[in-house]
């Protein structure tokens, strides 16, 4: 029986950390199961992701631009997806803001959110539509032990995991009559 043919992950903030590793370790799958559309908000840090990826470079894995917390940036990128078709995304891009609330500015704590949770939700919302259309399709989001508990001077950080549990939790259920998991 022919293979099924391989499922497109595209995973945001792979210029380093989990992201990075996911990125590769889906690439590097024996059984090829994977295209694997890596994504970064700044491709002149696309150094280590490409050493990492090697000989799986253009063949299960491509890097393309993404800035989460931008709705165009977003666009392009889908638009850049042959056929515009993920059928797995991993939502891991994040930021951290540690030390006390009151020296936390305005701008720092948007950014958490921007890219922690509305980030999360752009590209959710972005790509539920194809998803429910072919009742298939998986929705990973990287949040934290800090989206359970919260962490003494990790309030903002804590507070945007805790804003993605709840986002998830809530609809997991309602995405289970579309057989997106
Ligand atoms: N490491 C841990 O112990 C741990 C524990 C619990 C949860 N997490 C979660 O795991 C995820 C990955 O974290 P990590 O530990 O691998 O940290 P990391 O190495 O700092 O990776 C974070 C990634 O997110 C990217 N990013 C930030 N803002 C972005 C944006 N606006 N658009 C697209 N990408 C953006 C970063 O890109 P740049 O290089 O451009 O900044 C980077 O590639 C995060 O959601 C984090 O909250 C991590």
């Amino acid at each position: 029986m022919a293979a099924p043919p391989p499922r497109t992950v595209l995973v945001t903030g792979c210029s380093s950390g989990i992201g990075l590793a996911v990125a590769v370790q889906l690439a590097r799958d024996p059984q090829r199961r994977y295209q694997v559309v890596a994504t970064m908000r700044d491709l002149s840090r696309r150094g280590p992701l490409e050493a990492a990826a090697g000989e799986t470079l253009g063949e299960t894995l491509r890097i393309l631009r993404l800035d989460v917390t931008s709705d165009s940036s977003v666009a392009e990128c889908l638009g850049g997806v042959p056929g515009g078709r993920v059928d797995v995304v991993v939502n891991n891009a994040g930021v951290g803001l540690v030390g006390p609330l009151e020296a936390a500015t305005g701008p720092q704590i948007q950014r958490v959110f921007d890219t922690n949770v509305f980030g999360v939700l752009r590209l959710i919302q972005a790509l539920l539509p194809q998803m429910k259309q072919r009742r298939s399709g998986h929705i990973v989001v990287v949040s934290s032990v800090m989206g359970l508990q919260g962490v003494a001077f990790n309030d903002i950080y804590s507070a945007s995991k805790f804003a993605v549990e709840g986002l998830c939790e809530s609809l997991a259920v309602q995405l289970l009559r579309f057989n997106i998991l």
